[in-house]
């Protein structure tokens, strides 16, 4: 086990995103003889590769959960076998720093005046790269949540090849979550700003360049985090939640939320010029399970946040805590092709979950599978099980880890020769708060309640993190 590496921001406050499950670890491991309880599915094979904040030096100023240098720990899964490894992602502020050896960049908690350099548009924060992990033609992406440069990553490997601008056409930046259609090949992103275009959408082709982009209009800087695709077209968000501006002014990074305006989809066709908006009731949206088209209707399925906006004051610290907290509902909206229509309902208005994760190769195309992560009633953001929701019966089926044990992201991992949407498993980093110690638990996806058929021991603790992915082995060809 690698020493326990405690780090403080410069406030010098207890701040619970630095420690315990999230503190930072500092060796980058390669480890090929793992201990595994249960065996491994021989049918498994792939890479499980998850995203995630590790401050690389000591913090400069304060540290929210977002701030931290972008690492990636994967386990790649080969006849039975696993082996573990984990690598910081080398982004330009990354190099910048490490050629320092101290950090340059304050977080999103501080005045940005003085950083060294910023996105594409200027935002003056460190492009981290630490929010997910994303799988087209052969390399994986790894994307950062405020729109910066995509950098491409070996899945095996996890070495940084450097910047990606999709053979030098992306010309701005690129956002978090982009979606890929493995049918047709083609990758969908948006990129935001402060200052108009506030929203640009495009599409990367087969042939790996901008084929398409196309400028919006919106009422204002917005602060989109996710998209969806169906098989025409794509759906984006402008939802009510934005940086308040006369904070900015005063370099002061502050949100609000307006109840007084709708939350509103665009849906434009896949390479349209023209958006059609859809008004719905006012939220805030971090993640999208799938969209599908039925006849005239879209259907989109999200994890739904009624009430984004933090409580009362407080501490920066606090407040930030307060805002990082998911409070989250699995809910669909119907938009109505021919009547411009809205409907809108929970699919489960009890359970706080987060995280969804669908059969990838069903992106955009309708799905009757979502797996997500159920979020722990605590202070801070942990993952104490997931959830299988099947949209045909309507059936949830759960998994608890037990008491102080958290998860990740747990993508579906189709076993070879799939058939299905849930032929196949479930793959999740799982650490044990008390014991310092992390593992990858397997779980067989049609069966979620029967817990892990294998658990994999990992060398050290993998912190909690963000989004994660699996790469099947014959797309590794
Ligand atoms: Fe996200």
């Amino acid at each position: 086990m690698a020493e326990r590496v405690v780090m403080m921001d410069e406030s010098g406050e207890r701040n619970p995103y630095l420690l315990g499950v999230y503190a930072p670890v500092q060796a980058e491991v390669t480890a090929d003889e793992l201990t595994v309880i249960g065996r491994i599915p021989a049918d498994l094979n792939g890479v499980y590769l998850r995203n995630g904040p590790n401050a690389r030096h000591p913090v400069k100023g304060r540290y929210h959960w977002f701030d931290g240098d972008g690492m990636v720990h994967a386990v790649h899964f080969e006849n039975g076998r696993a082996r573990y490894r984990n690598r910081w992602v080398r982004t330009r502020a990354f190099e910048a720093e490490s050629a320092a050896g101290k950090a340059l960049w304050t977080g999103v908690m501080e005045n940005p005046e003085g950083n060294p350099f910023g996105n594409a548009r200027g935002l003056p924060y460190k492009d981290t790269a630490n929010t997910d992990v994303i799988f087209h033609r052969g390399r994986v992406l790894a994307s950062w949540y405020l729109c910066g440069t995509p950098y491409s990553l070996d899945p095996l490997s996890l070495e940084t090849l450097g910047a990606d601008t999709f053979l030098d056409t992306l010309n701005g930046d690129f956002m978090a979550h982009p979606k890929v259609d493995e049918r047709t090949g083609e990758l969908f992103w948006f990129d935001y700003g402060p200052r108009p275009p506030y929203l640009r959408y495009g599409v990367v082709g087969r042939s790996g360049t901008v084929e398409h982009r196309v400028e919006l209009d919106l009422p204002g800087a917005r602060l989109p985090h996710d998209m969806a695709i169906t098989e025409n077209h794509a759906i984006l968000m402008d939802l009510p939640l934005y940086q308040d501006l006369d904070a900015a002014r005063h370099g002061r990074y502050k949100l609000t939320f307006d109840r007084e305006l709708p939350s509103r989809f665009g849906v434009i066709a896949r390479r349209g010029h023209q958006v059609r908006w859809f008004d719905a009731k006012p939220c805030y949206i971090y993640h999208v399970v799938n969209a599908w088209e039925e006849g005239e209707e879209i259907v989109l399925d999200v994890c739904r946040v009624s009430r984004p906006a933090p409580h009362g004051a407080g501490s920066p610290l606090s407040r930030m805590i307060s805002y990082l907290k998911l409070d989250a509902r699995m809910y669909r909206y119907r938009f109505d092709l021919r009547t411009g229509r809205t409907s809108e309902e929970y699919v489960d208005a009890d359970h706080n979950t987060e995280f969804p994760s669908i059969d990838a190769r069903s992106t955009g195309y309708r799905t009757r599978y979502a797996y997500n992560v159920s979020v722990a009633d605590a202070e801070t953001n942990l993952f104490d099980g997931l959830v299988r929701y099947d949209n045909v019966t309507g059936a949830k089926e759960t998994w608890s880890y037990g008491p102080g044990v958290y998860g990740s992201e747990a993508p579906f991992a189709p076993r070879d020769g799939s058939t299905g949407e849930d032929d196949g498993y479930l793959v999740s980093f799982v650490t044990d708060a008390a014991a310092d110690r992390s593992e990858v638990q397997i779980l067989d996806a049609s069966r979620i309640s029967d817990g892990p058929v294998a658990r994999v021991l990992l060398p050290q603790r993998v912190p909690l993190g963000f989004h994660a992915t699996w790469i099947r082995s014959e797309q590794l060809r």
